[in-house]
């Protein structure tokens, strides 16, 4: 019985795929009946109205034919404004939302299952609100610690972005809404985003910058994409043949909707015929009463329509693909789903989030966990009792709560704690060291048995997101990688007053912690972790949750030291943009030209410890089957995050030192082994070469690496294909 059961499974399993695929290209099908037989009965009046916003945040439906408005709201992190049309609306009674942990925390913890849950907030929140679309996730790469968004987007690696983005788009879409996945492409800096023209070579664009992308379409299954507000090879990028007609919509067969990124549309006539299908944004100076009707896709495209100069026919591809994005989610008929809305389940998404994705960088002598004989802890630093939710520009999530850092030890410490908090610095742009709050902090700290500096960068005043002393925000860029506001004096005094000093590191990534790391026995990165991140952070702090976060992006000793500042991060001659740095982005870079980061790409302690072994890498197919076991060492439980690493050992075109091919989260109790198999494909020895214009699988030998970091591979073996 046993036997037949098995024996039926693979032709149960296969009849299922069948009916699946063809209970979906029946959907399909129904869908684009439905879309053609709408199509038909729109003038071209109705049709050119649905190619550009009617709002800041919709686009209008047919309202003759019952066809309501497409509406959207900004992720990446949380749902925003119950009817929020415009950014600047009054607040309704309800306006808040979950705010999720930002992109890059989401990324630190390598666990493509809280992708998944974390768009299944953001779907059920959009659909609750009535919201049709989520603009999120952002995905650009972190090419330069400088980025003012950084904290929106996931990792330096392509690799790790594709993975977190298929489940993040899944978990949205599954709710019945969509996930519009942002900015494309090669937006990897916010000063002067609307002018540079970004050039690279055709490998970078295909080995770093376009997998995500290609991901969030092809396995992700993405309704929509924003294009980016910058050029790419002397066309802006929301309306660039190359990247939209050639790359996204021919070779990748993507059938939702493209839109501009907010007043990214520059002509009518490279709107019409690149690839956009829906021109967004907001004019503010055309506020209170805007007249959508004079954007590049609004009048004018009637006029030259009905002159004979454009045809009918392009206007019909930009409002066929728009329907299908509006049949496919119920926006035109068919049941939505109800969602929901700030529930306790949502809650605790975000907190798990934080919990999986707060990275121990740093913790000699075991200074953390804080054990019972710590009977007070001095809290240093404007960000221990900072809201993070309303800064960094339209992510910003109005929070039902949020959990500081200093609230979160409360509750969570209770009476084990006495807790004290002092400010420590100032937070406007150009602060220096304040000597008095430096002075007061390092009181504090001496009388307590241990302190903890919360700092790092900041999103910029509450309510104001583009204010002077944002770092990580929007339309900015960090000037330098320096810790701003006098930080580095108030640590170091801190760490005079008390060497029993924790450094707790919020921000969308790297900050130079040269001067004073090496004699900081703990150092902790929080990200903006959430609406409970507090609570995550509290508890790690404690010891009741075992950290398991993992970098997803280098974090160099100096700004200089990385490719994106030595390689010409701003071109100093013009609009263009060099990325001469290639396909060495990040530890690609550090690691072949041997440059030693502060932290590496992957690294993240436990309080545990694991053991690598087993190793077994055999030939399967034009790929390779790679095996090992990893065991828990120490006493208490803990996951680890095990990352392969692949390199070619000679190949015609220079390639990487190593590179990220596969990873495994795995959950380990006491003494507890578990055999982990990852299956390496084809794709993941080969190379883009542009000569060919084409993936190539040179043969040769491939050195395998596995272990906890880019940086510590405990394992190696080797591959012949
Ligand atoms: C941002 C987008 C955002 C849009 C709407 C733009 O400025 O670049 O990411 O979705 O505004 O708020």
């Amino acid at each position: 019985m046993f036997y037949r059961t098995i024996r039926l499974l693979p032709a149960l399993v296969a009849s299922l795929v069948v009916t699946a695929a063809g209970a979906q290209t029946s959907g399909e099908a129904a869908i684009n009946a439905k879309v053609a037989n709408t199509l038909k009965k729109l003038t071209l009046e109705e049709k050119v109205a649905m190619i550009h916003a009617n709002s800041g945040f919709t686009s209008p439906g047919v309202s003759r034919l019952g066809i309501r408005e497409l509406v959207m709201s900004d992720g990446p992190h949380g749902v925003r404004r119950e009817q929020g049309r415009y950014w600047g609306d009054a607040t309704p009674s309800a306006d808040s939302g979950t705010y999720l942990p930002v992109g890059v925390c989401l990324a630190a913890t390598w666990n493509p299952q809280l992708g998944y849950d974390f768009g299944s907030v953001l779907g059920s929140e959009a659909a609750y609100r009535g919201k049709d679309v989520i603009l999120g996730p952002g995905i650009n790469i972190i090419r330069s610690p400088l980025n003012g968004r950084n904290f929106e987007y996931q990792s330096e690696d392509p690799y790790l972005v594709s993975r977190l983005v298929v489940g993040y788009i899944k978990g949205v879409q599954d709710q019945g809404v969509s996930a519009c996945v942002k900015h494309y492409a090669a937006n990897s800096i916010e000063t002067r985003r609307n002018f540079v023209n970004v050039l690279m070579s055709e490998r970078a664009l295909r080995e770093i910058y376009l997998p995500g992308f290609k991901a969030a379409v092809q396995e992700g299954g993405v309704n929509t994409l924003m294009g980016a507000y910058n050029k790419f090879r002397g066309q802006y990028c929301t309306h660039n043949d190359y990247l939209i007609n050639q790359v996204l919509k021919k070779e990748w067969g993507f059938k939702g909707l493209v839109m501009s990124d907010w007043g990214a549309v520059h002509n009518t006539v490279e709107a019409l015929y690149y690839g956009c299908d829906l021109e967004m944004g907001t004019d503010l100076s055309m506020l209170p009463k805007p007249d959508y009707t004079k954007f590049f896709l609004g009048d004018t495209v009637v006029a030259l329509v009905k002159s004979g100069r454009v045809a009918e026919t392009v206007i019909d591809e930009k409002v066929r693909r728009i329907l299908y994005v509006m049949y496919k989610t119920n926006v035109v008929d068919g049941q939505r789903k109800k969602g929901a809305y700030n529930t306790k389940a949502h809650q605790q998404t975000a907190e798990k989030i934080a919990e999986e994705g707060i990275v121990l960088l740093k913790n000699d002598n075991k200074t953390l966990p804080l054990t019972n004989a710590v009977k007070s802890v001095a809290v240093i630093g404007y960000n221990a009792d900072r809201k993070q939710s309303m800064g960094g520009g339209s992510s910003q999530v109005r929070a039902f709560y949020e959990i500081t850092p200093l609230q979160g030890l409360k509750n969570v410490a209770g009476n084990q704690l006495n807790i004290t908090y002092s400010k420590g610095y100032n937070i406007y742009r150009g602060a220096q060291a304040d000597a008095a709050l430096i002075q007061e902090a390092a009181e504090a700290a001496r009388k307590a048995d241990v302190a903890i500096v919360v700092g790092g960068w900041t999103h910029g005043y509450d309510y104001n997101v583009w204010a002077d002393n944002a770092y990580d925000a929007e339309d900015v860029d960090k000037p330098d990688m320096k810790m701003p506001f006098g930080q580095d004096e108030l640590i170091k005094a801190v760490l005079e007053a008390n060497p029993k000093t924790v450094v707790v590191l919020m921000g969308g990534g790297a900050i130079d912690v040269s001067q004073w790391a090496a004699g900081t026995p703990a150092i902790v990165q929080a990200w903006y972790p959430g609406t409970e991140g507090g609570t995550a952070l509290a508890k790690i702090l404690l010891g009741q949750v075992n950290p398991s976060g993992k970098l997803p992006m280098t974090f160099p000793k100096k700004l200089e030291d990385g490719p994106a500042e030595k390689l010409g991060m701003y071109a100093k001659d013009s609009i263009n943009m060099y990325y001469t740095d290639d396909i060495y982005v990040g530890y690609r870079y550090f690691d072949t030209k041997q440059v030693e980061p502060q932290f590496a790409f992957g690294h993240g302690l436990s309080y545990t410890s694991f053991a690598f072994g087993n190793l077994t890498v055999t030939k399967s197919g034009k790929g390779a089957t790679v095996s090992f076991t990893v065991k828990n060492t120490g006493k208490v439980a803990g996951a680890e995050v095990a990352q392969l690493y692949v390199r070619q050992e000679v190949s015609a075109l220079p390639r990487p030192y190593k590179e990220l091919k596969g990873f495994q989260k795995i959950a380990l109790q006491p003494g507890e082994e578990k055999k982990v198999t990852i299956a390496l494909k084809e794709d993941a020895f080969s190379y883009y070469d542009d000569n060919k214009n084409a993936w190539v699988l040179e043969p040769g030998v491939f050195d395998i690496m596995v272990g906890s970091s880019s940086r510590t591979t405990q394992l190696a073996g080797k591959i012949n294909l």
